[in-house]
């Protein structure tokens, strides 16, 4: 890839260039009037870095533990729907380079290949995503086919009883499917049909998950304290603070703004993770400061999938990487391990 690459919003503009206006338009489409989606980006810049001089950032430390196991970056995948929308390769391009990284990559329920194929085409450490259908039949069976797969994590999305009021995003995608693109490979075989929206869940649902899978249950789009309660009391395995990247409801907080209270509410018992809006190295840098133990990647990697395939992905891990690297050594710490509220400064 071009050595004139340097940062997210270059992979953007090529994205933007490459793409047809209907993938664009389901990429960066948000809800109503697209705030949310705005904030998610533009709150990161409410938070000031108080630089530590005069420290040894020879070596930078990105590792970090995370169920028991230790990842070299404190970055993963997000799972995003429809792939192949963006490059004919599609979520096998992005698990292909998510493993040559060591970093995990979460599969959507509505992905192009299903959770086999990854398994079979990919090295990548698997989690798999699932839509709460209200099928609890077709819920087992994603289950198992994820466990079949030996995805580590299950994360449960939490945000989507309905889809969120996303025009042009739905105009898009009645045009891609004129097309042939829209296949969701982890419903090869089963009948037509389904809605993976379900308005009815509640916590039980949670509990009914527990007792259906072995998996690790993670819950994405808490953006509440007394919902990280509700996830301690049930005995969830992880959080992902998430608003689906403004997609579903808007004037909703950013989810940097959301993350403190969810941390605190935590107080470390379960790892928290965080995603929306993650451009820049300085963005992980103030999501870790806040209390994260790693981000996940959503439009980003999207970005470098759609620019050029397995390359382009590998392309935006790196960038986010070095830009992570370089703020730490500007900001005086050596090691994620360091790393805490007393780095930045918070504005809102
Ligand atoms: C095109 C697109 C498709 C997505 N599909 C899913 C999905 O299938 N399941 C899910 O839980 N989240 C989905 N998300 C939300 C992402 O997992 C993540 O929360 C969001 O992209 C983070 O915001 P950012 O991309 O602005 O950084 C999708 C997001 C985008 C942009």
């Amino acid at each position: 890839m071009d050595d004139h690459v340097k940062s997210i919003s270059d992979l953007r503009k090529i994205a933007k260039q490459k793409l047809n206006a209907d993938a664009y338009q389901y990429l960066e489409s948000g809800a109503d009037d697209d705030l949310t989606k705005e904030i998610n980006e533009s709150d990161f810049q409410k938070i000031k870095i108080r630089a530590r001089r005069l420290v040894d950032v020879r070596h930078i430390d990105l590792s970090t533990k995370f169920l028991g196991k230790e990842f070299p970056l404190p970055f993963f995948m997000a799972p995003v729907g429809f792939q192949k929308v963006f490059h004919e390769e599609g979520e096998i391009a992005s698990a292909q380079a998510a493993a040559e990284r060591s970093i995990p990559f979460a599969l959507s329920t509505v992905s192009n290949y299903s959770i086999g194929d990854l398994a079979s085409q990919t090295k990548a450490e698997l989690w798999f995503q699932l839509y709460p259908t209200s099928n609890p039949e077709l819920a087992k069976k994603l289950i198992l086919k994820a466990e079949k797969a030996q995805a580590k994590v299950l994360i449960l999305t939490a945000d989507v009883p309905v889809l969120g009021n996303r025009k042009t995003h739905r105009k898009s995608l009645e045009n891609l499917q004129l097309f042939g693109d829209l296949s969701l490979g982890n419903f090869a075989g089963e009948e037509e049909g389904h809605t993976i929206h379900n308005p009815g869940i509640t916590w039980e649902y949670v509990k009914w998950l527990r007792a259906n899978t072995s998996m690790k249950i993670f819950i994405k789009g808490i953006v509440t304290k007394e919902d990280a309660a509700f996830c301690l009391q049930h005995n969830v395995d992880g959080i992902i603070v998430s608003n689906h990247g403004g997609r579903q409801l808007e004037s909703l907080r950013s989810t940097i703004a959301s993350l403190s209270e969810v941390c605190k509410e935590i107080d470390k018992a379960i790892p928290v993770l965080m995603d929306g809006g993650i451009r820049r190295g300085t963005d992980i840098f103030k999501a870790l400061a806040l209390g994260a133990d790693g981000v996940c990647l959503g439009r980003a990697f999207i970005y470098g999938l759609a620019s050029n395939g397995k390359a382009g992905v590998l392309k935006s891990i790196d960038i986010l990487k070095e830009e992570l690297i370089r703020c730490m050594q500007l900001a005086g710490v050596a090691s994620l391990k360091d790393l805490n509220a007393s780095n930045i400064e918070v504005e809102f």
